[in-house]
Formats: structure tokens, sequence, C-alpha cells
């Protein structure tokens, strides 16, 4: 879609810019952002992308172009309440307002390539296109890690889904062919080579088509447990637990001793998974994989039968390596493959989901892409 020109079309005036922002794949590191741990995301070439104008009215117009919707919220009503897909792009107004950021009316009409609903990111893709045009039409000097913080309180706050910060850095901070390792305590990211192509690899996304959601009560469940574990062991997050063993031993409750587990583990891959691509030693990546989903089925629980399916044929297919990406619960599984391997493994899964009576999956080549910034 042309934004600018249904910008143009809908407002009888060209847009004073247009700015995307990138859906990601978490490669390795899933539900350690809130643990304080390490994520290692890269973002995809699928993206939101949003064409807008400051107003010189007191309104906040938002275009949905692909679903033809309009909303219009005068600035003082930009506040946390207002629900629906306008919810993404209110709330980093809300957001940009609260930490004191002079943002005025605008005028946004956003699309979005990224897959809804499938663990990919969809919202923080909105958000971070968002983000950008408004720091950028009123002139707000923000670093782009503030800027991801402002849209997970966004996410956090306006939208009332209790995540942490690794889709927002991811959509904002990714570079292209590269992956992003993120420590989200101190917050600092280290961009990691991922020369895909040229090592013989391609990374093969599938969505199940499992409907997921964060708003509902298991993310925040897992969210609540691991902070009742890390108050039991006497730390302030499981980022801290050095020793599992001892840990295990001195927690009672089974459920939280798996999801501890989890969370420990699932650190120690991540790292394992930037020393290997910082060495160059991508083939050693795949094996990190198969063990995250492990943890994620077993420990973690939030894995779901036509997710475990897709894996476990995406393997028997020839991948390399293969798990559940995102929050879980249905969404996307990434496969690791030799090069022009993936569309076989797709087909191999079509085949599996049609004789278990799921519904039909949809897959895609990812190539990591750059994080938001502006088109026009
Ligand atoms: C969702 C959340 C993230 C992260 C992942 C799990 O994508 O938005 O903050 O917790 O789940 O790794």
């Amino acid at each position: 879609m042309n934004v600018a020109a249904a910008f143009e079309e809908l407002m009888g005036s060209s847009p004073q810019g247009v700015w995307f922002a990138p859906g990601r794949v978490n490669l390795i590191g899933e539900h350690t952002d809130y643990n304080d741990g390490f994520v290692l995301p890269f973002a995809l070439a699928q993206r939101a992308v949003v064409a807008a104008s400051r107003r010189d009215d007191d309104l906040l117009v938002m275009h949905a172009l692909d679903l033809g919707e309009v909303m219009e919220l005068p600035m003082a009503q930009v506040r946390p309440g207002t629900g629906g897909w306008s919810a993404y792009l209110a709330g980093v107004v809300w957001a940009l307002r609260e930490a004191g950021h002079d943002v005025g009316a605008m005028t946004l009409a956003v699309t979005s390539d990224v897959p809804h609903g499938a663990g990919l990111s969809s919202s923080a893709a909105l958000e971070c296109a968002v983000m950008a045009a408004a720091c950028d039409l009123f002139a707000i000097d923000i670093s782009p890690l503030t800027r991801a913080k402002l849209c997970q309180r966004a996410e956090n706050e306006y939208v009332g889904a209790p995540t942490g910060l690794l889709d927002q850095a991811a959509s904002t901070l990714c570079a292209r062919d590269h992956g992003m390792f993120l420590d989200c305590r101190s917050f600092e990211a280290t961009m990691v080579p991922l020369p895909l192509t040229e090592a013989g690899f391609e990374i093969l996304v599938l969505d199940t088509h499992t409907p997921h959601s964060h708003v509902d009560g298991e993310y925040g469940e897992r969210r609540a447990t691991c902070e009742a574990a890390a108050a039991a062991l006497g730390v302030p997050a499981l980022r801290d637990v050095q020793d599992l063993d001892a840990a295990l031993k001195r927690l009672t409750d089974e459920r939280m001793r798996k999801r501890v587990r989890h969370v420990v583990t699932e650190n120690e891959r991540t790292l394992a998974t930037l020393t290997a691509a910082q060495q160059g030693r991508l083939e050693d990546i795949p094996p990190l994989l198969d063990a995250s989903h492990a943890s994620m089925r077993d420990d973690y629980e939030i894995t779901v039968p036509t997710v475990d399916l897709a894996v476990e044929t995406a393997r028997e297919a020839g991948a390399l390596g293969a798990r559940m990406t995102g929050g879980g619960f249905g969404g996307c599984i990434i496969a690791w493959c030799r090069s022009g391997a993936g569309e076989a493994v797709g087909e191999a899964v079509a085949r599996a989901f049609t004789e278990a009576g799921f519904d039909a999956p949809t897959w895609f080549i990812a190539t990591p892409s750059e994080g938001a910034g502006r088109l026009a």
C-alpha cells in the first residue's frame, strides 16, 4: 500500500512524513526479559508504516488503513481506557506526554504487514512507528532506548498488557543482518552479526494460526510466579540465581521450580547463542533452539499442540533446530534450516496440520532487518 497516497486521499494534503517500525522474531531468550535476563531478537522485513502530519486543532485522528476505520480523540481524552487498535497509537502519545514531552494534535494513518496476533510483535511495530513519527514531528530528542521504554509503557499501562521490553527494543534498536543481544537489566544492547545466507542457512517463520493474547491471564501469571520465586529465593530477580540446583532445593512448589529452571537455563542458552554468533559458529545455534523449545514446553508450559507439532515436524523434515518464538500459547515457530530447505519444511508442517485437522499454517523466510526509522 502507498501510505502517503492513502493519507493524501483522506486528508487532501500530503503527510509531513512517513515512518516505519518492524515486527520481530525472538531467536532465543523467551520470558527472560521481565526477569532482568537476556534476549536475542532480530527485526523482520515486515513492518508497520505510518504517514503523519501535525494538526492545528486539538484532535488525535487515527486511521487504520487496513481496516478502513478511523478514530478521533480530543487530546485531553488521550488516557488509558480507550480500547481497540487505536490504543497502540494513542498509548504512545499518552506515554510521551506522561514523560513530559510536548506532543500536539496529529493525524496518523497506519498500515502494517506484520502478521497480527502471531507473536511477531505487530503491536510493538505500531507503537514504535508512531513513536518515530511523533518524535520527528514534535522535535522530541530522546534516545532509541528511551523510545522503546516509553512504547513499553504504552503497552503496559494504556493497552494493559504486562509485557517486558523485548518487543519494543527489537523494533526500535535492531540493525540489518544482525541480531540484538539485550541485557534487560543494564539495557546494554550488543549487535550480533547473523550472516545467515553467507553461512548457508535460512530461518523459516511459520505461523500456526493459533490465536494468542497477552492481555489474558497466562502471561501475567507466569510473570507473577517468577516474581514470587525471586522473593522466595531472596534475589532481586531470577536473573540473579547463581546456583540452580541449590535454588531448586530451596523451593518446595513444583510449579515454581519448573518456571525457575526455564528462566535460568534460557538465560544460559541465550548467552551461549551470543557467544556462538560472535565467534562465527552459527551451526552451534540450532541445538540451543531445540533445548529452548523443550524448556518452554516442559518447564514453562507455554506451548500448545499446534506449536509442538510444528516444531517436531520441522525437525523431522530437516530443520536443524526449531522453537516457538514469542509469548506463547500459539503464534509462530522458527525453524533454522540449510539454505533452500525452508520451503520444504513449511510444506511438511502444512501436511502434518492437515492430517491432524488443524488450520493451514502460513510461512516465510525471515530477513534480519533494520529497526524503526523514517521513510520519507
Ligand atoms: C511477549 C512480550 C515480551 C516477552 C515475550 C516472551 O512477546 O511482549 O516482553 O516477555 O512475550 O519472551
